[in-house]
């Protein structure tokens, strides 16, 4: 299998693929394997693709050589009568990240989480908002890319990276 992917931007036809991703992130623990159909039934979860792509919507996806989708990172805009996981305020984004696990540790996820917050910086944005459980390796990967802990509940921090 070839290491070359490239980025595009994520389109309305995505919202398949990003479902499976949402499914990628909820199940990120060894061993867990939550269906998918259970998974994105759940409103916590569903709110993450449910419409997808609303107009403050926006993505990236990492393609293979043959043109398949081994990744995506998009942000959308939630409310505070609907949160995500890592709201932290009205019209401040919150990022979703997730790769195919044939693809994992071979540099995508960093690229996918670069690009988006590049998209987040042109359109505007201050601040990109995520959550992530304590244990997870994630954790440090969004640190290193300059997301900061705001806040922490049952195992979970809020991560919050300001734009220049
Ligand atoms: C988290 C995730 C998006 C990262 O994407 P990725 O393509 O695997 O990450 P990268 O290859 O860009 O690696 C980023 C860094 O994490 C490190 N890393 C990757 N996999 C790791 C692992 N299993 N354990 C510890 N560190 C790991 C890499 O070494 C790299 O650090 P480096 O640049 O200093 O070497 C991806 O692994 C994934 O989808 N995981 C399951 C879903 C999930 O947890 N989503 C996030 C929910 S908040």
């Amino acid at each position: 299998m070839s290491d070359d992917f490239v980025l595009r931007a994520a389109a309305q036809g995505d919202g398949g693929f990003l479902g499976d991703m949402v499914v990628e992130a909820a199940n990120w623990r060894a061993g867990a394997a939550r269906p998918r159909h259970e998974i994105l039934s759940s409103l916590e979860h569903r709110r993450y693709v449910a419409g997808w792509m609303r107009p403050a919507d926006a993505g990236v996806v990492a393609m293979d050589s043959d043109g398949r989708p081994v990744g995506a990172a998009w942000f959308r805009m939630l409310s505070q009568d609907e949160p995500g996981f890592g709201f932290i305020e009205t019209a401040v984004p919150e990022l979703i990240i997730g790769v195919h696990p044939l693809w994992r540790a071979r540099g995508v996820g960093r690229t996918l989480l670069r690009g988006l917050l590049d998209e987040a910086r042109v359109r505007g944005h201050r601040r990109v908002s995520l959550s992530v459980e304590q244990d997870n390796f994630a954790r440090t990967l969004y640190r290193s890319e300059g997301f900061v802990v705001v806040g922490s509940d049952v195992g979970r921090d809020t991560m919050v990276r300001r734009l220049g």
